[in-house]
């Protein structure tokens, strides 16, 4: 099946070893899961991962009922497939989800597809989920704070990324679309200096990763704010 209509990511499909390196970083105490688990329980549910990447979430829901993986980017559906024996993982897009209607309870797209801006609608992808998720099912669309946290800082002063997310446009799309907004607070955390080294270099254009760097010599890690855009199923 040829998808269109799918962007592979830079850092996910570029670098998958760099990316597991962050995503091993990600929210060393829990904040971030504890936020996403009360926004939309999936104890005993249908839980989809859209977008998931090489799959390094998809281990970590044991409490579904069914994890399911869907992904874009036939390089990394290997590694997401080879993850771990209790999810299902698809050759699909956020526009084009192989599942049937109202048979989905939760839907996370972490990092995924979900960028509204004035050059980019993401209406059909929420279209296509609205089709699996059964009545009072929840789409959470886990993205970057671009105001709060250290993180932040590093997404405005790195010109791509601050385009992505300028003023208030992708919450302004969302509350029209009849979804609630939280912001949540965390982290990265690394185990070594040259680990972080490695992620900012990934993310971030090489002066903006470098000056970070340099005025921060003793740090590994940094702050990180989340927004959570949550959107129910009517
Ligand atoms: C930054 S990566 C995040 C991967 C994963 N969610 C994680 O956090 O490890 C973005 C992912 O979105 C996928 N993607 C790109 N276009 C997409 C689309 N139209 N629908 C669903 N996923 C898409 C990419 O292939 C990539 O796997």
């Amino acid at each position: 099946m040829t998808l269109h209509d799918f962007v592979p990511a830079a850092n996910q499909g570029d670098d998958p070893a760099v990316y597991e390196i962050e995503n091993e970083a990600i929210d060393p105490e829990g904040v971030l899961w504890a936020a996403l688990r009360q926004a939309a329980d999936w104890r005993r549910k249908v839980l989809v991962d859209l977008g998931c990447g090489s799959g390094y979430w998809l281990q970590k829901y044991s409490e579904a009922e069914k994890t399911i993986g869907i992904e874009p980017d036939e390089r990394l559906l290997d590694a997401a497939r080879g993850r771990t024996r209790r999810a299902e993982v698809f050759h699909g897009s956020a526009e084009h989800i192989p599942l049937a209607d109202a048979s989905v309870d939760v839907v996370h797209a972490r990092f995924a597809y979900f960028f509204p801006s004035e050059s980019f609608d993401p209406s059909a992808g929420l279209e296509e989920v609205a089709r699996v998720l059964r009545p009072g099912g929840r789409l959470v669309v886990i993205d970057n704070d671009h105001v709060l946290g250290e993180f932040a800082a590093l997404l405005q002063a790195s010109a791509p990324a601050a385009a992505q997310g300028r003023g208030s446009y992708p919450s302004d799309w969302w509350r029209e679309k009849g979804a609630r907004t939280a912001a949540v607070m965390s982290g990265w955390q690394f185990d070594s200096r040259s680990d972080l080294e490695r992620v900012l270099h990934l993310e971030f254009p090489d002066d903006v990763a470098e000056d970070w760097l340099n005025s921060h010599p003793d740090r590994l890690g940094l702050s990180y704010g989340y927004l959570l855009h949550i959107w129910t199923k009517p």
